[in-house]
């Protein structure tokens, strides 16, 4: 994800700024850039590219300036090219702007500034309009501009604004994304991640949302949205570098589990309307003709990805009524699929550079099929070539196994069939409703299924799972994906032995493996199937197999049948597979630590497979 950093001070601002920049490279970026004060004007100095390339570009022509702002940008709204890289810029070059976040109403500000204030944009990029829109209000008061401009503004964002008139002032305001201010002596400094300032402070104050703060070297003022100064407490950092980076927790895998709530919430922003609940993917540039024409859409992807488009068939077919085909993208680029008319190809791929996606993607451009890609990346080579994107908002993901990408690429598809549904009137309006509903409760059952007591659930119950060099994981219906992701998972990381199954099938061979206390994970989430596969669970336990059960509140039965079972909020049960995943992705977590497996970087695997 993008990262801010700012210094005001006596020290020389561009070393600061530069390796504050280096210590956020961990997030992920495609291009740097800063802002420095000098003699009265700002110089930016920004490109795509590393920020070593940015340091060896400044040398050391800046060596006197004391003042400036510094970002990495992970590109969302527009490529990552030189001109979309920040800091952004007025059209009087006298205001610089890095921002974090997503402006969501940019469109409509960009347009009033153009015709009605005759601003001219150079980039791309959403947060381009923040510069305009604070030089349109700056009367040589800049807390006070940015504070007019922000109430013009939807969206997230973290951002530090500095203004050629005020040589040694920063102003930053926080929505939605984190913004924390390091305390000096006669100077003082301002992040968005802590790595950016432990070489230099572990006094901070932590902006919540809603707030701005007026930076100098000598003064740290925060004030709320109507300008009423707040105090805040100062809090001690205590983490070390590598803490830091992990925002505290001792994996990036964690980490990035328990970001769920907020990618998600992410990935649904904009495209689902709150106040009517209708769901808008008018950015794919699909027609309802498009849609209602379809006949079948072929889904093709590698690793979990893959078992994310095994769900998307499951609740396409049976929410949208189209006929779903998925494929390995590996096995689909050489068994000469039938490509027909009124035909659409999903690719699905977190980093969009996947080699086997990449070559089913051309393959069935080749054939005349238009291709959505579903990507994490932008830029990202599939990006590129498909002929629609569809962005998840999960942010870069570190951790080799994926879990917030895994989790937004569902909601991806959960959004993509309620709104096929609806342009084809295959959806009954009810279950469209209800579905919306829950897509929106989202963020908050996550959070509840992450909640402390779950954790230590799940981790002692791995204390168990951990002892035993194979596993066993089923489910059946919408359930059988989250049990093929499960085991994916656990082997990856744990290095046991983990084998997923339609619960119907143990009975033709894998319950000759069954023996007394092997762990066997049962996904128990689907209403028409949970009466079968209670039974299934029965011939498990028969021969001795421990059952741990994953179910919803209000499956009263599952927990007299089985060893232990962990409760989900009850859902609609299309939607259960996105809540069920996340205790699975825990248990894996907790698993490979209790075996001190290395978990965010598993042997063998890499993150991104541009190899055959
Ligand atoms: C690798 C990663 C997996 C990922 C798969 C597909 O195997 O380790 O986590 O699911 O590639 O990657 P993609 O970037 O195309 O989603």
């Amino acid at each position: 994800m993008c990262g801010i950093v700012g210094y005001t001070g006596a020290r020389e601002a561009n070393p600061i700024l530069i390796d504050g920049l280096k210590k956020l490279e961990y997030r992920g970026y495609d291009s740097a850039g800063v802002a420095l004060h000098r003699d009265g004007c700002l110089v930016i100095n920004k490109a795509a590219g590393s920020v070593a390339d940015l340091e060896k570009k400044l040398g050391d022509q800046f060596n006197k300036v004391t003042v400036g702002i510094g970002h990495t940008r992970w590109a969302t709204h527009g490529r990552p090219t030189d001109i979309n890289a920040h800091p952004h810029c007025s059209c009087d070059n006298k205001i610089a702007v890095v921002h974090n976040g997503i402006i969501e109403n940019h469109q409509s500000l960009r347009q009033w500034l153009a015709d009605e204030a005759g601003h001219s944009f150079r980039s791309e990029t959403d947060t381009e309009v923040m510069a305009h829109l604070i030089e349109e209000y700056y009367e040589d008061d800049l807390l006070e501009a940015v504070r007019k401009a922000v109430k013009r503004v939807e969206g997230s964002y973290a951002m530090v604004v500095i203004a050629a008139g005020e040589p040694d002032h920063l102003v930053c305001v926080r929505q939605d994304s984190p913004l924390i201010i390091g305390l000096g002596e006669g100077e003082n400094f301002v992040a968005s991640d802590i790595p950016a300032l432990l070489a230099h402070t572990r006094r901070t104050k932590i902006l919540e949302d809603g707030e701005f703060a007026s930076i100098t070297a000598d003064r740290v003022e925060i004030s709320d949205r109507d300008g009423k100064v707040v105090e805040r407490e100062i809090l001690e950092i205590t983490w070390d570098l590598e803490a830091a980076e992990k925002g505290g927790y001792e994996h990036f895998m964690l980490k990035e589990i328990m970001e769920q709530p907020v990618a998600v919430k992410e990935t649904m922003r904009q495209r689902i309307d709150p106040s009517t609940g209708q769901v808008d993917l008018s950015e794919l540039g699909f027609t309802e003709a498009e849609l209602s024409s379809l006949e079948k859409i072929f889904i093709v992807a590698c690793g979990t990805a893959y078992h994310a488009g095994l769900l998307g068939k499951a609740i396409i077919e049976k929410v949208a009524g189209v006929e779903v085909e998925v494929d390995v993208a590996s096995e689909f680029r050489y068994r000469e699929p039938i490509f027909e008319k009124n035909q659409l190809a999903i690719v699905i791929s977190q980093s969009g550079e996947t080699a086997d996606t990449l070559a089913a993607l051309r393959l069935a451009r080749r054939n005349g099929l238009k291709v959505l890609a579903i990507t994490n990346v932008v830029g990202s080579s599939v990006s590129r070539e498909a002929d629609r994107v569809f962005y998840t908002w999960a942010g870069p993901e570190i951790a080799v196994a994926s879990t917030k990408a895994y989790l937004t690429q569902l909601v991806a598809l959960y959004l993509l069939t309620i709104y096929i549904g609806k342009a084809r009137r295959s959806i009954d309006p009810e279950l469209a409703g209800e579905l919306v509903k829950n897509l929106m409760d989202l963020p908050g059952n996550l959070k509840k299924i992450l909640s402390e007591e779950s954790l230590s659930r799940l981790s002692s119950y791995c204390n168990h799972l951990s002892q035993w060099e194979s596993a066993f994981f089923v489910g059946r219906n919408l359930d059988y994906p989250v049990a093929m992701e499960g085991a994916l998972k656990l082997k990856e990381i744990s290095y046991i032995h983990a084998e997923a199954y339609a619960a119907g099938e143990l009975k033709h061979g894998p319950l000759a493996l069954i023996v007394e206390g092997i762990p066997v994970i049962a996904l128990v989430t689907q209403k028409a199937v949970s009466e079968k596969i209670l039974g299934n669970i029965q011939e498990v336990k028969a021969r001795g197999g421990a059952v741990f059960a994953i179910t919803q509140e209000g499956f009263d039965d599952v927990s007299r049948q089985v060893d232990s079972v962990f409760y989900l909020p009850a859902v609609n049960d299309i939607l259960a597979p996105v809540l069920s995943a996340v205790p699975t992705q825990l248990i894996a977590y907790y698993a490979a630590v209790a075996r001190g497996s290395s978990v965010d970087k598993p042997r063998n695997l890499a993150k991104s497979v541009t190899v055959e």
